[in-house]
């Protein structure tokens, strides 16, 4: 176990992994409380940034547990100590959210019951945040762990599984396709509507706001199909020298607009996936995966490149989790 000023590793508090070079994932801080009585997390975070980031670069994920976190503007104050510049959430993301204070917003407002797929946040964005914050306000009966895999393992996996779909998507690149309402469904999970999506009610500004987020729309009656793409199914993870599973083969979410999953991510000529990529995918994550069930005061700090995450169904409510995004 490791010391670094007033952190304390500890292991085997959650499931882990060990990575290539010894380091685990995810690396388990809590407050050293042999050098104090008390540690805030805020002061512990300025005082090690650096070698925070080391530890987030080589593990991807960061837990800080044990720490008196308790409320929104507590953990937007650790998201300030961090020294990472705000992403603000803003035009263009698939999930409900609401801000609640300062560069905190709530997790993706999806109905509790329904599974939020392993994803990059905003990886259909020409933008991404590159770094991820999650703090647990309210911590889940049963159910509603938030799952982190690494990705480059996901991609390495997929690769030895259908060779021959990763060479197709390399070569050709997907395209996504999603129809946004009207008016936003809070009982689907990729229900914001276009107006609340693009942040206007006007056809021609949400138009050209899509377009810089290299979107293309199709208006239909009382909605919109929201076009993204060609956009290749793997990313280079140029600090770390590997791909990564940067799509969103898995992504294909079910709501009233979107009846058919098989029409969500195509490759770019309109050829559909095979049919059993998004299942093996999906069974791949599933053993690949490290569930985290959140403790009260939990801050979890996400490196958006090397890790990919997802929601699973919340059994027993409530459960409230708090996101910060940074660039
Ligand atoms: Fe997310």
């Amino acid at each position: 176990m490791a010391e670094e000023g007033l952190f304390h590793e500890v292991v085997g508090l959650v499931p882990q992994q060990k990575c290539e070079d010894g380091v685990l994932f995810p690396v388990v801080l809590s407050p050293n409380l042999k050098l104090a009585k008390t540690v805030k997390l805020t002061e512990a975070i300025k005082a090690t940034r650096s070698w925070l980031d080391s530890i987030l670069h080589r593990s991807g994920a960061i837990l800080f547990r044990g720490f008196d976190i308790s409320s929104a503007s507590d953990f937007n104050e650790v998201v300030e100590s961090s020294g990472y510049e705000d992403f603000s959430y803003g035009v263009g993301g698939a999930g409900s959210r609401t801000k609640v204070v300062g560069r905190v917003y709530t997790a993706n407002e999806a109905p509790p019951d329904q599974n939020i797929p392993f994803h990059h946040e905003m990886s259909h964005a020409p933008v991404f945040p590159s770094k991820l914050f999650f703090f647990c306000e309210v911590e889940p009966g049963s159910g509603g762990e938030t799952c982190i895999a690494l990705s480059h393992v996901i991609y390495e996996k997929m690769k030895q599984k259908h060779p021959k779909f990763v060479a197709e998507m390399e070569e050709k690149g997907l395209v996504y396709s999603r129809v946004l309402g009207e008016e936003s469904d809070p009982s689907s999970p990729v229900g914001r509507s276009w107006k609340d999506t693009f942040m206007t009610d006007n056809k021609t500004i949400a138009e050209e706001r899509a377009a810089k987020l290299g979107m293309k729309l199709e208006w239909m009656e009382g909605a919109v199909r929201v076009i993204i793409g060609p956009k290749p199914g793997f990313k280079y993870d140029e600090l770390r020298n590997r791909k990564i599973w940067f799509n969103g083969v898995v992504g294909g979410l079910k709501d009233k607009l979107n009846d058919d999953p098989s029409k969500a991510v195509m490759f770019s000529d309109g050829k559909p996936m095979p049919t059993d990529v998004p299942s093996d995918c999906s069974k791949i994550f599933d053993e690949e995966c490290i569930a985290l069930q959140w403790r009260k005061g939990d801050v979890l700090l996400l490196d958006n490149l090397a890790v990919l995450h997802s929601r699973r169904p919340l059994i027993t409510l409530p459960r409230r989790v708090l996101a910060s995004f940074c660039k």
